[in-house]
């Protein structure tokens, strides 16, 4: 009869399954698939693919904008600086602003996409210097520190300002 075999037996849900050797290795790999896959929750807590962007990490949107309102209005009013912006309307800064912080959000991980131009042609010719960078990045390190980011933060954050340095700074 069905119902004596001596087949060791898989309960589901409570109800019992009857399958054969094969099928039940089949079904324990599946199971152990899913709990150990790496990129899977279950097993690590966090794993390397579930790792906060940096975007995510400054804060998502409002993080960046808020780092970006920061610096901004510094880099525009600073006295060695200020030359640069000077004859552009309240407009024209509050879109140059907006399209820093979607340039920032897409290069951080984040879901924007910069519609702005290019960094070299908007930066040639206004004559920018290795010692007005310099005086740049100041600026955005004093407000790295004020925001007191975590030092991976930090880190990668700063990266990521450095890495404009070519297509901002005149050859
Ligand atoms: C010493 C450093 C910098 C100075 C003095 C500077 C200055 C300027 C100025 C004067 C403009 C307006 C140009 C125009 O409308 O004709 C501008 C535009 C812009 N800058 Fe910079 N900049 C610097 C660094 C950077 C960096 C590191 C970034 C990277 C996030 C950046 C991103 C932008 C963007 C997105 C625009 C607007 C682009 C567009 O209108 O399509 N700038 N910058």
């Amino acid at each position: 009869m069905v119902g004596d075999s001596k087949e060791p037996q898989m309960t589901l849900f409570g109800r019992s399954l009857r399958l054969s050797p094969r099928r039940r290795a089949a079904v324990l790999a599946a199971v152990l698939c899913v709990a150990l896959y790496p990129g899977h929750s279950v097993a690590q807590g966090q794993t390397s693919s579930s790792r906060p962007t940096l975007y995510q990490r400054l804060g998502g949107y409002d993080g960046v904008a808020s780092f970006v309102a920061l610096v901004f209005p510094r880099v525009a009013q600073h006295p060695e600086l200020a030359h640069m912006f000077r004859g552009h309307g309240k407009d024209s800064q509050q879109r140059q602003f907006q399209l820093v912080v979607e340039l920032i959000c897409q290069k951080t991980g984040g879901p924007c996409a910069y519609v702005g131009r290019p960094m070299p042609p908007v930066h040639d010719g206004l004559g920018i210097t290795e010692g007005n960078w310099s005086t740049f990045m100041k600026i955005i390190s004093d407000g790295m520190n004020e925001k007191q980011y975590p030092a991976d933060v930090r880190d990668e954050f700063l990266a990521l300002w450095r890495s404009f340095h070519d297509g901002v700074v005149q050859k």
